[in-house]
């Protein structure tokens, strides 16, 4: 992986990529679904490269969310061993990357195998410094949600937490995502202008990418792409261009 060029200017600080199209463009070629997970995975490796090369401090990856439990048990089963296998060819390049690698979802739902490589992978690169990269596995918005409010819900059965002192930010830090910044800009590939369920509560102010490419053509000009439509977004949050204008002076 190269160093950061950093030429890009007002590059988003956390994209989200919702990664989708694998199946259709395996059926394109007349191939297996599978066969369409597995380019997939080569198109994660050039994304990771290539934000690690614009300096993108955060990417947070869905790779598969708790809905996909639904798709035949073939697979998900492949999934999970495409996953496992990734995982065993990838982390030592990440790790000389710098790379901080986190995992959030279900680890309940996820082989004792995937685990036992997910934890070994956090650990191994807990202290790097460069890309901190999330994959979102077995990942649901409304589940990290629900869970947040039960741990909540926890501390004050226990009288540890005031209800009272329940707010935007207290129940935003108990989600999977707590400490890192809301992303950006999300990133969709495949043509679905939809979340799907990814991170429903950070994406609250996220600029929308929405491609027709399917990911495993996703390419190093796409995301390139998709950096200077977020460049060319102006960011109320609320207030006016205006204020936003005399602001600046
Ligand atoms: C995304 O590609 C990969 C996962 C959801 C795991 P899909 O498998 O959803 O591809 P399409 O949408 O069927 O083309
Ligand atoms: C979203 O893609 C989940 C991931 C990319 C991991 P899906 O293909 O599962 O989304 P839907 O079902 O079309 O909304
Ligand atoms: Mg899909």
């Amino acid at each position: 992986m190269a160093a950061p060029d950093h030429t890009v200017s007002n590059c988003p600080v956390h994209i989200a990529v919702i990664m989708d199209g694998n199946g259709r463009w395996a059926r394109q070629r007349a191939l297996p679904r599978h066969a369409g997970h597995r380019a997939g995975v080569k198109a994660v490796r050039r994304t990771i490269e290539h934000a690690v090369r614009r300096g993108v401090p955060y990417l947070t990856l869905f790779a598969f969310s708790s809905e996909n439990f639904r798709r035949p048990p073939d697979e998900v089963g492949r999934l999970m061993t495409l996953f496992v296998e990734a995982m065993q060819r990838e982390i030592d390049e990440l790790h000389q990357n710098k790379v901080c690698l986190r995992f959030i979802g279900r680890r309940d739902q996820l082989a004792d195998t995937l685990v036992q490589r997910i934890e070994a992978a956090e650990s191994m690169t807990a202290a790097n410094e460069g890309l901190r990269l999330t994959v979102a596995m077995a990942y649901g918005g409304r589940w990290d949600v629900a869970e947040a409010a039960r741990k909540l819900c926890e501390r004050a059965a226990v009288g540890d937490l005031d209800p009272a002192d329940v707010d935007e930010s207290l129940l935003g830090s108990s989600l999977c995502l707590a400490g890192v910044p809301d992303p950006d800009l999300l990133v969709r590939t495949g043509g679905e202008q939809r979340i799907s369920n990814f991170l429903l509560w950070n994406l609250a102010y996220s600029e929308l990418w929405f491609s027709d490419v399917l990911w495993p053509d996703f390419a190093e000009s796409d995301l390139d792409a998709a950096i200077a439509y977020f460049g060319r977004r102006e960011r109320r949050y609320g207030h006016t261009s205006e204020q936003l204008e005399a602001s600046k002076c």
